[in-house]
């Protein structure tokens, strides 16, 4: 009889011996068991260590088994408490349900924010990773981050930074918070363009921070309703994404791009650059960062790598010069001291490695055919004008539904055929301008897309 079902025999043996004893009896020893139930001494170790794991017994080296406490009875908690304690829940977490939420199993994910699976660099990490693991900087105490990575960011960015404007973060959500929790004075407002990333209105509120909205076009945020508010509010932190912003798709034209800085410029205010799809363009030209224009500090520039990598690969960059870098730095280091370096050193190994320039051309080509391929859909299907401009990066198609349509009731339908899609009024810090739904090109595979779109398209009817 194989050693293991002896185990289990003896194991069922021994729980009657454990069921009338009483708690911290001891059992027999091994080698008394042995003698008594005729068995091998594999055979009793391991009916042992079954009933460790069941929770029965508990073993005391050098000292015996003995007979386990009963478990605690697993009658319903009363935690209501909790909820006098805590008072209202915060209004910043509420829209940001839909970014924590992954898509439920076997449903189209048309809602996702991050590269579909067969997109991301994955087997290019887990070299990057063998390799980091050799390093004996892989486990040391980095504050700002590795200087070889900071280097590469700096360069990425722009060739007239160095490793010494850069700030090591993990990724773009956590420097959101630190960043609007260290340079606003309590209460500051902040304008944020409308629609926005929810993220960013999240970790805005979460700092207590009043959010005004300004509104965006196809040309990125009217630079022409931002002069009021920052004479009026005293704001002095706007938030942008000047290329392919999430969710609305628009890049920010030459001419805002100047007009933002030259306001910047007169009213002494900063500029969150969030640059989330730097590595997510397919444009022609893709525009370079709005920090190259930006001579006097005023850009504060943000970037990740978990949105053209994985998901899991937690590694972004704070771009900051002047007195605020050494703020940022500080404020850093009391959120969270630094990223875990292994970490920083598989991103610096797979984005040094041949493989990260293979591995983008590929992201790019394949980011556009699934924009085309789910462009072409949305207009056979819902119609030519839900789509009023095609996004040339990121991954979403920003659609705004014909007057009558109710964007929440449409996802809440696809939903239920399982098609998952954002609706799009969250996204807006204040009123939405229209009904709008925004839906994914990269986050899902292709063969999904005309299932998707179809399930939609029914809905909307
Ligand atoms: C526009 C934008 N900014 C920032 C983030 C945060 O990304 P991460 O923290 O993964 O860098 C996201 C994620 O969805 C985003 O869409």
């Amino acid at each position: 009889m194989a050693s293991d079902s002896s185990g289990q025999r003896l194991a069922a043996l021994l729980r009657t011996t454990v069921a009338a004893g009483r708690t911290g009896d001891r059992l027999p020893s091994s080698r008394e068991l042995v003698a008594e139930y005729r068995v091998s001494p594999v055979t009793v170790r391991s009916a042992i260590a079954q009933l460790e794991r069941e929770g029965l017994v508990v073993v005391k080296s050098g000292a015996g088994t003995f007979v386990a406490p009963p478990p605690r009875p697993r009658h319903p908690v009363d935690t209501d408490w909790q909820l006098v304690a805590m008072g209202d829940e915060p209004s910043h977490l509420t829209g940001f349900d839909q970014v924590v939420a992954g898509p439920p199993p076997g449903t189209i994910p048309l809602a996702s924010g991050f590269l579909a699976e067969d997109l991301q660099a994955t087997a290019e990490i887990g070299a990057a990773l063998r390799r980091a693991m050799a390093r004996p900087e892989a486990w040391s105490w980095v504050p700002e981050g590795l200087a070889p990575l900071r280097d590469w960011f700096a360069a990425e960015i722009d060739p007239r930074l160095t490793a010494g404007d850069v700030l090591i973060s993990s990724g773009t959500q956590t420097a959101l918070s630190t960043v609007f929790r260290s340079i606003c004075p309590d209460g500051a407002p902040v304008l944020i363009e409308s629609p926005a990333y929810i993220g960013a209105t999240a970790a805005a509120r979460a700092a207590r921070l009043p959010v005004i909205a300004i509104p965006t076009d196809r040309h990125g945020i009217r630079t022409d309703l931002l002069a009021a508010p920052l004479a009026s509010t005293g704001a002095r932190v706007i938030y942008v994404q000047p290329a392919h912003a999430n969710p609305h798709g628009a890049t920010l034209s030459d001419e805002r791009r100047a007009e933002l800085l030259a306001l910047a410029r007169r009213h002494g205010a900063f500029v969150i650059e969030d640059d989330w799809a730097r590595y997510l363009s397919f444009a022609a030209t893709p525009s370079p960062p709005l920090i190259t224009d930006d001579e006097d500090g005023h850009v504060l520039h943000l970037s990740s790598l978990s949105k053209p990598a994985a998901p899991g690969l937690r590694v972004g960059a704070i771009v900051a010069r002047g007195p605020v870098a050494r703020r940022l730095r500080r404020a850093r280091v009391v959120d969270d001291f630094f990223v875990t370096p292994l970490l920083q050193e598989t991103a610096l190994q797979l984005v040094t490695s041949p493989s990260w320039p293979r591995h983008l051309r590929r992201l790019h080509a394949e980011l556009h055919r699934r924009r085309d391929h789910l462009v072409a859909l949305v207009r056979d299907l819902l119609g030519p004008d839900v789509l009023p401009y095609e996004p040339t990066g990121g991954m979403h198609l920003w659609l705004r539904l014909p007057d009558g349509a109710d964007a929440t009731e449409v996802a809440e339908a696809a939903a239920r055929q399982g098609v998952m899609v954002n609706p799009g009024r969250p996204w807006f810090p204040s009123e939405p301008t229209g009904e709008h739904l925004r839906i994914s090109f990269g986050g899902a595979p292709v063969e999904a897309m005309t299932a998707g779109v179809r399930v939609l398209a029914a809905a909307l009817r």
